[in-house]
């Protein structure tokens, strides 16, 4: 005679849930059955793989094993439950970023460890991430991409806590080749906006900005390689490599695109990326920037270089002062003229002759017919470095583009007037 059933109700992913289980029915048999759950799958039946993990009133146990009768008043969590309005759970952004998988067939445990491991340890190191996880086996040993997917998702589920709770996440990474980028985080609900600065300063220029934007927005600024608190290591500098700098940050802060804003270098960096990865640039904010400097370029930028190592930082600060604010501007704003100047005079002089290189030699006008995403170029009128004209040819090539001209405004648009930048990448966040 078969053993009778038993009613239990329990709460499952945050829902009220009933069934009706006999004593002998495991919480994986039950799932798939009367739920049409399958992210737990038995695959030992012993207790000894991890694949039938499931989180009982917070902790993580073998479904393979554990009764479905014992889960009566209980609360089960599922991987099925992670994602939230159809946005992958932090952890699952980072095992997909990170490809801590292969076939997937052992991924749901994982994750659900993992998240039971952070809840606990928020800050693991590789050791305890091992230990932690030694419970879970994988066939296909992807062990060290699921090792670095479980150091990212610790990066974003620290980044995930409420806004309340939360302020600037400073951090450094290193890139594929090494380099070190140092980069923030301003943590809030609402769209992504990445901002890139320009030539020999750093992230810091965008703080006006960020200040206006950090409420509606999460912004993530960075020093570019060879600048600011980045790898001073000199190379061969180009606006691709930067772009590709930039989309490694990006997939190490979970975010698969954002709106990518550049001023100056940063604008050419903007563009490069958005040629070379379309699906991740939403929208583009250009900035006092350009495609192309023109034929001259490489010349003119390398004398610059080379003023650089005959003279110093410091002796190209008054070229620098003029081209970047108005006189108006730099009567009125002598403590910003300070504090940018000693970003400026900080430099490497080996990686400003590389950034100076970049510019130089950056041709991506082939790349602007085919953008699809919106646009916005904005440029001081009184800007000698990327005059009006050279953001009108930007606007007139890119399809879905405007274009702003700034009244009584030179070259650090984002230093010298942040409210109307703010407002020009307001506008390109907003839902269309
Ligand atoms: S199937 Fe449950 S631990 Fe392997
Ligand atoms: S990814 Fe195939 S079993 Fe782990």
């Amino acid at each position: 005679m078969a053993a009778p059933h038993r009613s239990i109700s329990f709460t499952l992913n945050g829902r009220a849930a009933r069934a009706a289980v006999a004593p002998h029915d495991t919480v994986v048999e039950m799932l798939q059955r009367d739920f049409g759950l399958f992210g737990a799958r038995e695959s030992c039946g012993q207790g000894l793989c991890g694949c039938c993990t499931v989180v009982v009133d917070g902790t993580a146990v073998s479904g393979c094993l554990y009764l479905a009768a014992l889960v009566d008043g209980a609360t089960v969590e599922t991987v099925e439950g992670l994602a939230r309005d159809g946005a992958l759970h932090p952890i699952q952004q980072a095992f997909v970023a990170k490809s801590g998988f292969q076939c997937g067939f052992c991924t749901p445990g994982f994750i659900l460890m993992t998240k039971e491991l952070l809840e606990r340890h928020p800050e693991p190191t590789d050791e305890e991430i091992r230990q932690y996880l030694s419970g879970n086996l994988c066939r296909c040993a992807a062990y060290p991409d699921i090792i670095e997917a479980v150091k990212m998702a610790a990066e974003l589920t620290r980044y995930s806590m409420p806004m309340s709770t939360s302020a600037p996440h400073d951090s450094t990474f290193t890139l594929s080749d090494g380099s070190a980028l140092a980069y923030t985080l301003h943590r809030a609900p609402g769209p992504r906006l990445v901002l890139i600065h320009s030539l020999a300063l750093d992230r810091s220029v965008w703080d006006g900005v960020v200040e206006r934007l950090r409420t509606d927005a999460q912004i993530l600024t960075y020093d570019c390689r060879g600048h600011g608190r980045s790898s001073h290591r000199a190379g061969r500098f180009t606006a691709e490599l930067f772009a590709r700098d930039l989309a490694e940050l990006l997939d190490r802060v979970g975010w698969q695109d954002a709106t990518v804003a550049g001023c100056s270098m940063g604008g050419s960096v903007a563009l490069a990326f958005a040629g070379l990865f379309p699906a991740r640039a939403t929208a583009l904010g250009l900035i006092d920037t350009t495609a192309w400097y023109g034929a001259d370029a490489p010349a003119k930028f390398r004398e610059r270089a080379d003023a650089a190592r005959a003279k110093g930082m410091q002796g190209l600060i008054d070229f620098q002062v003029t081209r970047w604010f108005s006189d108006e501007f730099r009567a009125a704003h002598p403590e910003v003229l300070r504090r940018t100047s000693a970003v400026f005079v900080a430099n490497d002089v080996d990686c400003y002759a590389a950034s100076c290189a970049l510019l130089g030699d950056v041709d991506l006008r082939a790349h602007l017919p085919a953008f699809r995403m919106p646009v916005s170029v904005v440029v001081g009128e009184e800007d000698y470095a990327t005059p009006v004209e050279m953001a009108r040819q930007l606007h007139e090539a890119i399809p879905h583009s405007t274009l702003t001209v700034l009244p009584r405004a030179r070259h650090l648009t984002p230093i010298e007037h942040p409210d109307a930048i703010a407002a020009q990448l307001g506008d390109l966040l907003k839902p269309r």
